[in-house]
């Protein structure tokens, strides 16, 4: 079976590939390296000694799409490409919505051309807002949400319902992310923003390495054990697997249906600086700051219907997470 993963040089995508290659399928990647370097194709053939086949073009390029798709037989796909910085998608509301909504409409397009009608989509945990209540359950009310990012994961998982209401035949899977972070553990893939990380993990992996003087806890004073933010924290390659039961699935039945991808477990913001202090035996100063705007106290997920019906569940603990996630940064200094 061969499966086309958009954005699989990026970190969700490139631990992805990893898994379906592990897992005996075929992949074909379409990314335009906006967000990763083509040497993650290379850190995917050497992790799994298997071959990959890459484009580099723009997912919104419905004539790359049409290319692969004559090109290649393709039995499923995995979207993730799409732009996903929270603070940036407030600044430019229009770059958003234009890239995340048009990639997935020329996708879709050139997907029902083709007869190709199974499908996975990258959506987050972000659709559910401020939910009224943890942990997280699928049916929970969806939005309002608090930025152009979130709101164009939901829009999209709107239009992939209309496209399952017209035509019954697709076969779709709304999986919605927790907080992934940590790295393969060849330390050959992981997480490497180029800019200061707005994201927990990146921005205390920088301070690890003194690149960054200090964290900035945003706010002390939440309603939770020791008053930082709660996250359902997921590790990338748990994440990864989720995925493969997801095409599986969407292999094997027709519909529409949304899972919950986390652990099910919440860790504060100092409960992770202090693991990752801890397992790594490294400094981590950190300061506390105002809260952040739009952020809210807690969030995990339920996982019970992810366990139920994919077959799956997160077996990586936060210890092994932040050991990974350092391993990740030592090797690319090597
Ligand atoms: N935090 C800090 N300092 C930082 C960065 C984060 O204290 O420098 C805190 C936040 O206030 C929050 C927690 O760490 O309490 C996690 O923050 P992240 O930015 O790592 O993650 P978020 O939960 O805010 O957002 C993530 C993804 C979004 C996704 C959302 C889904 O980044 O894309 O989860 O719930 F939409």
């Amino acid at each position: 079976m061969k499966i086309l993963v958009t954005g699989g040089t990026g970190f969700i995508g490139s631990h992805t590939c990893v898994e379906l290659l592990d897992a005996g399928f075929e992949v074909v990647i379409i990314d335009n390296l906006y967000n990763s370097k083509e040497d993650v194709v290379d850190k995917i053939e050497t992790i799994t000694g298997k071959k990959v086949t890459f484009y580099k073009a723009d997912c919104c390029d419905e004539e790359a799409l049409e290319r692969i798709f004559n090109e290649n037989s393709i039995d499923a796909a995995i979207h993730f490409a799409g732009y996903k910085a929270v603070g940036e998608s407030v600044a430019k509301p229009i770059k958003y919505y234009e890239n995340n909504l048009m990639s997935t409409l020329a996708l879709c397009k050139v997907m029902g051309k083709h007869n190709c009608k199974r499908l996975v989509f990258s959506s987050s945990a972000t659709v559910y807002g401020n939910p009224a209540s943890v942990p997280i359950f699928e049916d929970f009310p969806l939005g309002p949400t608090t930025n152009p990012y979130g709101t164009t994961k939901l829009m999209i998982e709107n239009i992939l319902r209309d496209l399952l209401i017209s035509d019954d035949t697709w076969s779709i899977a709304l999986l919605r992310y927790f907080n992934p972070i940590g790295a393969h553990k060849s330390g050959l893939i992981g997480e490497s923003p180029n800019d200061i990380p707005n994201n927990l993990m990146p921005y205390i992996v920088k301070v690890a390495n003194k690149e960054l003087p200090y964290l900035h806890v945003f706010g002390d004073d939440y309603d939770t054990p020791d008053g930082t933010g709660v996250r359902d924290y997921i590790h990338v390659v748990d994440l990864a697997k989720g995925h493969v039961n997801a095409v599986q699935k969407v292999l094997s039945s027709t519909g529409i249906d949304a899972y919950n991808l986390g652990t099910g477990n919440g860790y504060s913001v100092l409960d992770v600086v202090k693991t990752f202090a801890r397992v790594n035996n490294i400094e981590v100063p950190y300061q506390i700051d105002p809260r952040r705007p739009g952020d809210i106290a807690q969030c995990y997920a339920s996982t019970e219907k992810a366990f139920h019906e994919l077959g799956w569940k997160a077996e990586k603990g936060l210890e092994e997470m932040c050991k990974d996630a350092w391993h990740f940064l030592e090797t690319t200094k090597k």
